[in-house]
């Protein structure tokens, strides 16, 4: 019997080996900054939630509990721009990776249908779409499927991984608008809302400038993993229509996706403290700052990158010379071909690595080795 996951790619990951060991050989050493894990502690007041919710013999519920559902329904409210979410219309996610990679198939899309998402994109739309059977388009301008009945999901990613772009209301509201008139699906991912580096403000999919203040066919997914520290925990949610997430509670009930009950404590905490998520953004902050200038003079334009965890980088040339660069340097890079056609002569390059591989790695990168 023939076993394989449907038309996937090869998981480009891998590829990056040849270059993480040639700069693994620097004599100083290697500094990733290919990847947007977070290096800095889980603060303490999640991870003391985490613990007193540490005795959990009994299942819990798909749906979360009633003060997570609430907890998620207040922040957007509070750090969002968002009022009037229904806390009966949020759903933990066991991260938001899997939701990304699972929506399209449990929403029963298939053959035929049609998965748009950013032309520069985090890989997982695509795979989403392949996983169900359906068809990805790689479209930024809404003008590519205005009218065409065969969509029925709409990614959007503000900010952008991996662009670092943030795209404003009258835009998602223009998305919006279109999906609706063919009953799609928005549904959008915005991770990196909290780390905002121009001051200029990050609408969700469910402020009333966007949506109108109706949340049909409008889905906000959201994760902790950024701007808590939390990648490890798995801790994310999605939220907006209800006539969207009551089956999909449904089928991920089926599933067994349920988010374990010591983490759902330890994200009520997260959610209810802005401290620690200002005081992860000041150091991000800190080490773009070192960062940016650096990058900028080894010679690279820096485009976007208005917000999120990365600069978005180009020698203008293919990313695989960039790398090439970047390795000689020590300094491990994302190339932009991870992210789409559109992104082959950018690299990404990432702020989640100590401050001392931060400083590292501007060191290098000022000296133009
Ligand atoms: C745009 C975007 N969406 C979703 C995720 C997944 O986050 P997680 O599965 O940790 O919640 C990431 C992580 O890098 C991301 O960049």
């Amino acid at each position: 019997m023939g076993l394989s996951p449907r038309s996937l790619p090869d998981f480009p990951w891998d590829s990056l080996a040849p270059y993480k060991a040639r700069a693994a050989a620097h004599p100083d050493g290697l500094v990733d900054l290919s990847v947007g894990t977070p290096v800095d502690p889980t603060p303490a007041v999640i991870r003391d939630a985490l613990a007193a919710a540490a005795d959990a013999p009994g299942y819990p519920t798909t749906h979360g509990t009633a003060a997570l559902r609430e907890a998620v329904a207040d922040w957007f409210a509070r750090r969002r721009g968002a009022p009037g979410v229904d806390p009966m219309a949020v759903l933990p996610t066991v991260g938001s990776k899997e939701l990304v990679a699972t929506l399209p198939a449990y929403l029963g899309l298939g053959e035929g249908d049609v998965v748009v998402h950013p032309r520069a994109a985090y890989p997982t739309y695509d795979v989403g779409a392949r996983l169900a059977g359906a068809t990805p388009l790689a479209a930024d301008d809404v003008d590519a499927w205005r009218g065409n009945p065969a969509v029925r999901l709409v990614w959007v990613n503000s900010p952008s991984n991996p662009t670092g772009a943030v795209a404003d209301a009258a835009h998602l509201a223009e998305v919006v608008a279109a999906a609706r008139e063919i009953g799609a699906l928005v549904a959008s991912d915005e991770c990196y809302a909290e780390l905002s580096w121009t001051g200029a403000p990050v609408p969700s999919i469910l402020d009333p400038q966007v949506c109108g203040g109706s949340h049909e066919g409008v889905l906000a997914v959201y994760s902790l993993s950024k701007q808590s520290n939390l990648a490890g925990y798995r801790a994310a949610f999605v939220a907006g229509d209800p006539a969207v997430i009551a089956p999909l509670l449904e089928v991920r009930k089926h599933a067994g996706l349920i988010v374990p009950a010591p983490v759902q404590a330890a994200m009520v905490a997260a959610l209810r403290d802005d401290a620690h998520v200002a005081e992860q953004k000041e150091r991000y902050r800190a080490r773009r700052a070192a960062l940016l200038p650096a990058v900028q003079s080894a010679g690279f334009r820096v485009d976007r990158s208005e917000a999120g965890l990365y600069l978005w980088a180009t020698r203008d040339e293919d990313c695989w010379l960039t790398l090439d660069y970047l390795a000689e340097r020590g300094i491990l890079a994302a190339p932009g071909a991870f992210y789409g056609e559109a992104a082959r002569r950018h690299v990404r390059i990432a702020l989640t690595a100590s401050d001392s591989g931060v400083s590292a790695a501007s060191s290098r990168l000022a000296k133009r080795e």
